[in-house]
């Protein structure tokens, strides 16, 4: 059996079941479900969460999944959480091709809605936070084609719905999918897109890693399932989405066109970003017959850990190739898991803690404070690593 969320959960269900809560009373999607999630989270539990009945809406919720290291560690089959950040890096060094199949095998094609038939409000999409401008849809896999070379694209965006067929498109202009679609706008030509929601955690983990260049994103899915993602032809886009997710929204992103979008309680758990943003005319909704809804619990731990599991791998991959004696990265959730990097080192040359902080800059336009300290230092211990800066560190010979 190909692995997707459901196997997922079957596999969490059997070896960790404390990690799962079920909610059977309905719940608003406005608020309330995240509202559930961050009372868990205030007592220090980060259980996932499945709501079976969200008000206004048919499809049940999956939310949290990715708020412990140890369930990603899980969905990748690492023992330990620093093992799970250097098989990230084996994964991504080794990635598989995806693997077509026709629409009858895939469960994606379900139920497939065009034209007036597609309404967004048939999904339960959740308002998240108190500041947050409405509804968003925040854990779905974009999927585009660039430009001229067909390299398929992939990154997690936040999408606000503007109406029952618009979602928003907020990409940060560092990230590859921006250029992607600047390149389409410079063209005065239309963006086809497709957002895959609900599948294995190896494809959202896959949307984040920070691959070199444009694309790969979905052979390193494959790798990161241990075998190819499948996918099959999209309805009414040219292009080829996962066959074993639980809802695909296909679209267009019209150029030059813009429709005010957010705030958005984002990862540094400030609210940010508001103003004109490009939007999805969304064309096509398909789906299983009985879809799991997925959501990330935005401006918390999970949109923290979800965000940097894969980001560590590709960290630990590119700092790698710059210095081979690296032996461990972490980006603390201090730093919201983005903006502080710890590294160590078992240093064989002098230059080496210079050159693998600026492959970490290089790798990652979210950090702002690189830390490197030796091997015997463990960089998932942040007290080790602040006794290394208190007792190892001479600001006036080490600050670079
Ligand atoms: C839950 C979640 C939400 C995210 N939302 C956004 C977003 O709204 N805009 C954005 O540019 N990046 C967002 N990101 C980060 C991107 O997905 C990530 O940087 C990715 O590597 C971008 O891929 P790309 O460089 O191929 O575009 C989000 C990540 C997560 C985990």
């Amino acid at each position: 059996m190909p692995k997707d969320l459901r196997t997922y959960l079957d596999n969490l269900l059997e070896k960790r079941p404390q990690d799962v809560v079920v909610v059977d009373r309905e719940i608003d999607p406005r608020y309330e479900a995240c509202a559930v999630v961050e009372k868990f989270e205030r007592e220090n539990k980060f259980p996932l969460v499945f709501f079976k009945k969200i008000k206004d809406s048919k499809i049940p919720l999956v939310i949290n999944l990715g708020a412990t290291y140890e369930r990603l560690a899980l969905a990748l089959g690492s023992p330990t959480v620093p093992q799970m950040v250097k098989d990230l890096a084996t994964m991504e060094h080794n990635p598989l091709p995806v693997k077509e199949v026709s629409p009858k095998d895939a469960p994606v094609k379900e139920v497939i809605l065009k034209g007036n038939d597609v309404d967004l409000d048939l999904l339960p999409i959740l308002t998240h936070n108190e500041g947050d401008a409405g509804k968003y849809i925040n854990a779905a896999a974009l999927i585009c084609k660039e430009r001229g070379t067909n390299a398929v694209n992939v990154g997690i965006y936040r999408h606000q719905k503007q109406s029952k067929r618009q979602l928003g498109l907020m990409i940060n202009p560092a990230n590859h999918g921006n250029y992607v679609r600047a390149e389409y706008e410079d063209h005065n030509e239309p963006m086809e897109v497709a957002l895959a929601i609900g599948h294995h955690p190896a494809l959202n983990m896959a949307a984040v890693s920070k691959q070199a260049g444009v694309g790969r994103e979905l052979e390193v899915a494959g790798a990161f399932l241990g075998e190819p993602l499948e996918v099959v032809k999209a309805e009414t886009v040219n292009l080829m989405v996962p066959a074993r997710c639980e809802i695909v929204i296909e679209g267009v992103v019209p150029p030059k066109k813009r429709h005010y979008e957010g705030p958005f309680g984002e990862w540094p758990h400030y609210y940010y970003k508001e103003g004109e943003q490009p939007y999805i005319e969304v064309t096509a909704i398909t789906m299983r017959k009985n879809p799991i809804y997925q959501s990330i619990h935005s401006a918390h731990f999970e949109h923290n850990i979800i965000g940097a599991a894969p980001r560590l791998g590709s960290l630990f991959r590119r700092i790698q190739e710059a210095v081979p004696s690296l032996t461990g990265v972490n980006m603390p959730i201090s730093g919201a898991a983005r903006a502080h990097c710890y590294i160590s080192v078992k240093k064989r040359a002098e230059g080496e803690p210079k050159q693998a902080a600026l492959a970490a800059f290089v790798t990652d336009p979210n950090i702002k404070l690189v830390i490197v300290v030796d091997d015997d230092v463990d960089v998932f211990n942040e007290t080790q690593v602040l006794w290394a800066l208190a007792m190892r560190f001479q600001a006036d010979r080490d600050l670079v």
